[in-house]
């Protein structure tokens, strides 16, 4: 039976089991939230069972390119929790906790790493992409190449079926699959289970330069916790048509980023048709689109500033460790099965 269509391509039944994660790298953005934060708040309000939803906070995988900043990463562990709870996540709906408080996954990972080849891992376009962003050059360590291996320890350690997750993830979900069934075959079991990734219908924001995807590192997105001042300067420093130099001349929407976040966050999908038009047809500003862009988002992010602001840490530590509990007894029971079925359980 279906449940509920969470997006236009995705549906998710009542066997589902959801999860997903984040690295703690920094606060998160508004590509998060449009591209899988939204969707899981809407799968953690339909499940409304936490052994059913799982969201977690992968520091281990942080770790994976800022072994050198660990403190760095302990810090975002409490920051992206804050963005968790203050965008409608819910302890009592979602089970919440930190990877590296449940050493389980990590022996899943080594069984793993037998089951998958070096050059299938450099060959993950998601794995190239962001090699290409680092300054591994050719050094690159094996940790950062084998983190969609701990991943599918993340995946298959709660038996989770559904993943929202931004489009960049999807090869890492297919090595997560892959495996699952080489697992499979190779012990002739069926405990691990095959995952689907769960994408939003904007899975991928554009940052506000234009030039490449949103992101912290890069300095082109705009952060759930940034102020209405902050909010206001990003949008208007937005990359539009650089030859709409009048407001008389014709414009071009196509590329123009603040249509791009009309489109992602404008419920009025009437009113924005009418923009483009006269956009496109010449007598429409920027200025005008960008005060709209700017209203329409300081109302979205208003309430979840406030409620961010609200949360100490101490309270959101033993959000952390009380989720952390529970999700260990679940990847206990998986990994006394995955033992099991490789046969190396000695009593
Ligand atoms: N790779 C994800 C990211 O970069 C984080 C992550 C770790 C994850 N384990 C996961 C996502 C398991 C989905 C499922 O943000």
């Amino acid at each position: 039976m279906i449940v509920k269509e969470v997006t236009s391509n995705n549906t998710i039944n009542e066997n589902d089991i959801v999860l997903t994660g984040d690295r703690p790298t920094g606060c998160l953005h508004l590509g998060h939230y449009i591209g899988s934060l939204q969707n899981r708040v809407i799968l953690q309000n339909t499940i409304n069972n936490k052994k059913r939803c799982f969201v977690f906070i992968a520091d281990v995988q942080g770790l994976s390119d800022n072994f050198a900043t660990p403190e760095k990463v302990k810090k975002n562990v409490v920051e992206v929790c804050k963005d968790y709870l203050s965008v409608g996540l819910d302890p009592a709906k979602s089970t919440i906790f930190i990877q590296s408080l449940i050493p389980e996954l990590f022996e899943l990972t080594v069984y793993y790493m037998n089951l998958i080849t070096v050059a299938r891992l450099e060959r993950c376009p998601t794995v190239k992409a962001e090699l290409q962003t680092k300054s591994f050059a050719t050094s690159v360590p094996s940790g950062f190449l084998n983190y969609p291996v701990s991943q599918a320890a993340d995946i298959t350690a709660f038996k989770s079926t559904a993943i929202p997750v931004g489009e960049d993830q999807k090869p890492v979900l297919e090595i997560s699959n892959e495996i699952v069934n080489r697992f499979n075959n190779t012990y002739n079991t069926n405990v691990l289970k095959e995952c689907k990734p769960i994408l939003s219908d904007v899975p991928r924001l554009v940052g506000i330069d234009g030039l490449a995807k949103a992101s912290k590192s890069l300095g082109n997105a705009i952060m759930l916790c940034d102020d209405s001042a902050t909010l206001k300067q990003k949008i208007f420093s937005m990359y539009t048509d650089p030859n709409h130099i009048n407001i008389s001349d014709p414009g071009k929407v196509e590329g123009n980023v603040v249509f791009t976040y009309l489109d992602a966050f404008y419920e009025n999908k009437e009113e924005i048709a009418d923009l483009k038009e006269q956009y496109r047809k010449g007598g429409l500003g920027d200025v005008y689109l960008k005060n709209l862009l700017y209203k329409i988002l300081d109302e979205k992010l208003t309430p979840i500033r406030e409620k961010r602001l609200l949360l100490k840490e101490d309270y959101i530590y033993s959000v952390l460790i009380e989720g952390s509990k529970e999700a260990r007894e679940v990847a206990k029971q998986t990994l006394n099965e995955v033992r099991e079925a490789i046969g190396i359980v000695y009593n």
